[in-house]
């Protein structure tokens, strides 16, 4: 029997009927079963500033613990103006700091982009990659994924109903598990 582990799921948008967070609820339901999906939620976080380093904020020392305390972490994003949303790159920064202690270190990683747009997503995604090389998180290379159209993939309930939809996200989630394993720290 393979061992748990335990996935931080990242949101990127704080809206309530968001799509992304629509899809990530669909992840957590359909995830094999080493895997075992949580939402960290990032909305309640303050805005990243420096002087916190004198005397971190509670709020902020606890969602460096969680980070922590995650085998691996996954990012469910939309694009904003040709980017990640600044309440998710807001998260990672808090997470990232003090320099040198960062707790997003080594984790396995992967990203979902999903917009309702063409192009899915593609430069948010690309933009998170970027800070997370410097924050050495191994990010899933294979298979990309860039959800477009996302306002026709679920029903009134914000059920994923779409098929082909799921059948890709089973495989992202089978190579991400792999992912882990192959990546995760000894
Ligand atoms: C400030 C802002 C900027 C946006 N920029 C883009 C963009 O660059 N590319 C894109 O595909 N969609 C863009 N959108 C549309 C979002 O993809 C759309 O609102 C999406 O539903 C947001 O994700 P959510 O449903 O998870 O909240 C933007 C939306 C907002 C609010």
């Amino acid at each position: 029997m393979s061992t748990t582990r335990n996935v931080a799921v990242f949101v990127g948008s704080l809206r309530k009927e968001s799509l992304n967070r629509k899809m990530a609820k669909a992840l957590i339901e359909m995830a094999p079963a080493p895997l075992q999906l949580e939402i960290v939620e990032i909305g309640h976080l303050p805005f990243f500033n420096e002087d916190f380093e004198a005397a971190l904020p509670q709020v902020v020392t606890d969602f460096q613990a969680r980070v922590r305390a995650a085998d691996a972490v996954l990012f469910v994003t939309p694009e904003y103006n040709r980017s990640t949303p600044p309440a998710l790159k807001n998260a990672i920064d808090i997470a990232s700091r003090p320099y040198g202690k960062s707790a997003w270190d080594g984790k396995p990683g992967a990203v979902i982009s999903v917009s309702p747009g063409a192009t899915g997503g593609f430069a948010a995604n690309h933009h998170l990659r970027q800070s997370m090389v410097f924050l050495n998180v191994p990010m899933l290379q294979q298979p990309e994924a860039y959800l477009g159209g996302a306002h026709k993939l679920f029903d009134e309930s914000g059920t994923l109903t779409d098929e082909r939809t799921r059948a890709f996200l089973q495989k992202f989630l089978a190579a991400y598990a792999q992912w882990i394993e192959r990546n995760r720290a000894r």
